[in-house]
């Protein structure tokens, strides 16, 4: 479970993320959706721990990710936006330096990558340098490096992007079993249909302002009947833009 409290980040005059409270339930997908620059990427880095918060608390299980960081950081795997790391290494050594990095026993190991790497479709280029990857075939291997310590939380930044529709449709799957095995999988996303088809609950940012917390159904029942996530997503912003 993730609980965010009256979370608060600021760039010099500009609030970006606006004293947010909400929950991320065990058990459930949530899905985080806000326009371009509404807030998303900062939350989710203040959530892991990359980025200091301005003010406000975040428990990912309980454990303050401020007080106790090490503990903190053991219960979520985190998928950034950009794929475009450690490029030297080949996707297997990336891999078992994320496991090593998190102490996850050999044992067990090579069957979780056999099983994830092929259900992605990475397994044949686990031996090649990620520099050689593709940025599907990089966030892919990201995905497999955040995964690899079996954390409970799961946290992806946009982890659709780039991924062949394959890839995609597996990714949604995994995140709907670790889901259904009572974890969180908090992710964000453009892709409204998606957020409509595989989220228990939706969180709505706009200009670092939380809009809404719960599920599609329940957003849907303050609009005419018939209008989807995207008609209403349009509403929201529609009144003032959007950078
Ligand atoms: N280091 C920084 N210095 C100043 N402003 C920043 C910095 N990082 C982010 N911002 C601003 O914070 C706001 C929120 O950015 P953020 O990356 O969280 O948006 P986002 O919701 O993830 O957008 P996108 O959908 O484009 O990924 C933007 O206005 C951005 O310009
Ligand atoms: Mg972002």
């Amino acid at each position: 479970m993730i609980e965010v409290h009256d979370l608060l980040k600021v760039y010099g005059k500009k609030t970006v993320v606006n004293h947010t409270t909400w929950t991320a339930q065990d058990g459930a997908i949530t899905g985080f959706i806000g326009h371009n620059g509404a807030g998303k990427t900062t939350t989710l880095k203040m959530i892991t721990g990359i980025l200091k918060p301005d003010g406000g608390t975040v428990l990912l299980n309980g454990t303050d990710i401020q007080k106790s960081p090490l503990k903190a950081k053991r219960q979520f795997g985190f998928v950034s936006d950009s794929p475009d790391h450690f490029l030297r290494l080949k996707g297997i050594e990336y891999v078992n330096f994320m496991a090593d990095m998190y102490g996850t026993p050999t044992e067990g190991r090579k069957e979780f990558v056999e099983e994830y790497a092929n259900r992605l479709g990475i397994f044949d280029a686990l031996n090649s340098t990620i520099l050689s990857y593709s940025h599907g075939m990089r966030q892919k291997i990201m995905i497999l490096g955040a995964l690899i310590h079996r954390p409970s939380i799961w946290i992806l930044d946009e982890p659709m992007l780039g991924l062949d529709p394959l890839a995609a449709y597996e990714l949604k799957l995994m995140m709907k079993e670790h889901a259904e095995k009572g974890n969180s999988v908090l992710f964000s996303t453009h892709v409204l249909e998606v957020a409509e088809k595989l989220c228990d609950e939706i969180l709505i940012i706009k200009k670092g302002d939380l809009q809404y917390q719960g599920t599609v159904e329940g957003l849907q029942a303050n609009y005419p009947p018939d209008m989807s996530l995207e008609d209403i997503f349009i509403d929201i912003n529609r009144d003032d833009g959007h950078e």
